[in-house]
């Protein structure tokens, strides 16, 4: 046990996941469920998500159980991952007040997906942005160290947390002693997937992807509605596959062969776009149906939803009081025991 490497993950509860998580972390995350040598740890970031969503605690709340939801049905298996609940912990927001001393506020201006975000967010947060969302990334090294998480596998967008994160690990057992152990990245190589609309990113704000617990009618029509070669007006006109979205779900969806054979016809002027949805949809109503079952099986039974985040989180925070005793120690802040 001791020497298994700990995996921290996790997803900020906003929203419903989709397809792109799918064929990113998500299935990452299952693979790993493979590997003997890891122990897993997926966090609903609850605590995170109010960053930017304080002012709507209750979409916060349902998407906990919807996220969980996904994680279930994708086949994230509580016996092999531990799922847990940020919010639950208090030794992460104790934590967060101790790292706090050792980032400079220039430095969190500098972070650059931080950076990025804020500039998305100007509705929310006007001229000036909350201590606490500028301040996440603090939150998030106390999420990584307080698991001892020695790999994180993340997406692109996440490597300047992670980053920050070393730098305050490596400050914090400087001053007060080798204490926190410094976290690797892994970089997940999944590629990311394109919206339907041909946007390079799939997002909730964007109204562009396909989510895992959608209805059938709702796959149908939003495949409908993709972005297809625009130059093809008529059945015969010659079509390109490379610049139709269509296609390029084939590929995630569509056995090789029956895509080789779909860019042929395509390019051809041998086959017709809504047709050729058609097809499509009946794909991805195909490989999600198995995700829909399972997500229905534990939808009908909430006390074993709250049972399998109860548990995960009473697991976990163990772990963070251990680790918050050795912080209180380095600091010489162990009083009263
Ligand atoms: N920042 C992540 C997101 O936007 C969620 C997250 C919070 C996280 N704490 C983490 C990811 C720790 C990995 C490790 O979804
Ligand atoms: Fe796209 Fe299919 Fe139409 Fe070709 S036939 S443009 S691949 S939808």
């Amino acid at each position: 046990m001791a020497d298994k490497k700990r995996t921290l993950t996790g997803d900020r509860p906003t929203g419903r996941l989709h397809i792109g998580h799918y064929f990113g972390s998500l299935q990452n995350r299952v693979k790993m469920q493979e590997d003997d040598s890891l122990e897993r740890f997926v966090m609903i970031a609850d605590v995170q998500a109010l960053t930017d969503n304080f002012n709507n605690p209750q979409k916060v709340r349902d998407n906990v159980y919807q996220v969980l939801l996904d994680y279930l049905s994708v086949g994230i298996d509580p016996e092999k991952t531990t799922i847990f609940l940020q919010s639950m912990i208090p030794e992460l927001a104790e934590l967060i007040v101790y790292y706090s001393n050792l980032v400079t506020i220039a430095r969190l201006e500098r972070n650059p997906t931080v950076k990025t975000e804020i500039a998305q967010k100007k509705e929310l947060f006007g001229e000036s942005v909350t201590y606490g969302f500028i301040g996440y990334p603090v939150s998030q090294a106390s999420d990584i160290t307080a698991f001892e998480g020695e790999l994180v596998p993340v997406g692109e967008d996440q490597l300047p947390l992670i980053e920050q994160c070393r730098e305050i690990v490596r400050k914090f057992n400087s001053i007060y002693g080798e204490t926190l152990k410094e976290p690797k990245a892994v970089l997940s190589s999944n590629k990311r997937i394109k919206g339907l609309d041909g946007n390079d990113k799939m997002g909730k704000s964007l109204g562009n992807a396909i989510y895992l617990s959608d209805s059938e009618e709702e796959i149908t029509k939003k495949v409908m509605g993709a972005l297809t070669d625009p130059g093809r007006i008529k059945k015969d006109d010659l079509g390109n596959p490379d610049i139709c979205m269509v296609a390029y779900y084939h590929n995630l969806f569509t056995k090789p062969e029956d895509v080789k054979k779909i860019c042929e016809e395509c390019r051809a002027g041998a086959r017709g776009c809504v047709a050729c949805k058609r097809e499509l949809a009946k794909n991805i109503i195909e490989e999600l149906r198995p995700i829909k079952e399972k997500r229905k099986y534990y939808e009908e039974r909430p006390e074993l939803l709250e049972k399998i985040l109860k548990e995960g989180t009473e697991k976990a925070r163990k772990i963070a009081k251990e680790t918050m005793k050795k912080v209180k120690e380095a600091m010489k802040l162990n009083y009263f025991e």
